[in-house]
């Protein structure tokens, strides 16, 4: 009753319905393959678990973290030097990284930061729902670019009118992308550089799932575009995904060092920074071999490619992502006239198997579920054995 108006305006969390299914599911005795959240399912690298475990025992480790002190400094370091590894991006440390409680707190602060109450955030729709969820709690208003496979789940960003684009502030942008698995190539961010060059407006890349990609694509960075460096870009990443490190909630900011200052200012009233001993075991996964992200992607891969191969030969038609460990499905024709949390709801009530509900993402996720593929090949199995009782429901 008391809760602000801008709360108030945030779409329905759609887990939270999911959730209190998957427990009714479980409660009628159903054996629940849960592949609802991207939460991925694998251990942190071991030698990431052995300096955390090393590192918790120090006691100045204990203390509130302070953004210039030597683990702070240690981070900042090896994320550049990630960077400038992995993309051939040059970063200054200690103006241009930002480390984060996880990319999402980063990507709510950021609005919080920066959206006055008529500013616009244009955001892709479907997305990963803190990208449209942080403008509305910032009070901004929600400009929602649909995308579709008719334009490969890019924004046409191009055809906005003179009027939206003079009130945005922000511009979200996520690949390897969540929900789809939809992906670009460096000339997609050079084009979204070009275009917003002399306008004061932030493009924010998500690069959450660099990492997790397939059959030799490489993901590039918004940073690589020529003149994103010299613009209003900046970039989220995290050790959530490529380091099954999701729990530990540590993640970074890179980019354009004047909004990295605001960012910074906007958290240094809200946050005291990470844990150090986890800043210290980011430095060990970012720092360290390498091979275990290796593995990792194959894992995914071969769930993905089994999970795929198995729906299809369900009759559901479904592609293999260039990344993400999800499957974006099309609703199945023969269930079309249910919308896709009913479908959801439909696939947990009869077969136990948790999805998320392409709504969950916007609007333009309708008609369309997403399989993240979070569980071991065993219980994928279980999931096709149950998913084909459901599809083959008479009509
Ligand atoms: C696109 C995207 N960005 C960011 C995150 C969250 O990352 P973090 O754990 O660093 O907050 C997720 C998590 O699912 C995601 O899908």
């Amino acid at each position: 009753m008391l809760e602000a108006n801008r709360m108030k305006r945030l779409p329905l969390y759609l887990f939270t319905i999911m959730d209190d299914l998957k427990m009714k599911a479980k409660g009628k005795g159903l054996d629940v393959v849960d592949l609802g959240m991207g939460n991925p399912d694998l251990p942190s690298p071991p030698h990431v678990v052995e300096e955390m475990a090393r590192a918790v025992k120090d006691v100045e480790n204990h203390r509130y973290s302070r953004p210039f002190g030597s683990v702070e400094r240690r981070l900042r370091k090896a994320i550049a030097d990630w960077y400038a590894q992995r993309f051939g991006v040059q970063l200054d440390p200690e103006t241009e990284v930002l480390p984060l409680i996880g990319s999402k707190e980063g990507i709510a602060h950021l609005a919080l930061a920066f959206m006055n109450n008529d500013d616009i955030g244009l955001v892709p729709n479907p997305s990963y729902p803190p990208h449209a969820n942080s403008i509305i709690i910032a009070g901004g208003i929600l400009y929602n670019i649909p995308i579709g496979p008719e334009n490969d789940f890019k924004p046409n960003f191009k055809t906005l009118s003179r009027e939206v684009v003079r009130m945005s502030k922000i511009f979200h942008l996520s690949y390897p992308h969540n929900p789809t698995g939809a992906c670009v190539g460096l000339d997609f961010y050079q084009e979204v550089v070009d275009w917003a060059k002399n306008k004061d407006l932030i493009v924010s890349s998500d690069l959450a799932y660099s990492d997790i990609v397939f059959n030799g694509y490489k993901a590039p960075s918004l940073l690589q575009a020529k003149g994103a460096k010299e613009g209003k870009c900046i970039e989220f990443h995290s050790c959530s995904k490529s380091y099954n490190m999701a729990g530990w909630r540590i993640g970074w900011a890179v980019g354009n060092a004047q909004i990295l200052r605001s960012l910074e200012k906007t958290k240094s009233y809200i946050d005291f920074g990470i844990f150090p001993a986890i800043q210290q075991a980011a430095v060990a996964a970012l720092s360290g071999p390498q091979d275990y992200v290796k593995q990792l992607v194959e894992t995914y891969r071969s769930r993905l490619e089994y999970f795929v191969k198995g729906l299809n030969e369900l009759g559901w038609h479904v592609a293999m992502p260039r990344g993400t460990f999800y499957i974006w499905a099309h609703i199945p024709p023969k269930f079309s006239g249910l919308t896709s949390l009913e479908f959801a709801q439909l696939l947990v009530d009869e077969a136990g198997v948790v999805v998320a509900p392409g709504t969950g993402f916007g609007e333009y996720g309708e008609g369309y579920i997403r399989f993240a593929v979070v569980q071991p090949e065993a219980r994928l199995k279980v999931a096709l054995g149950q998913i084909k009782k459901v599809l083959s429901i008479s009509s």
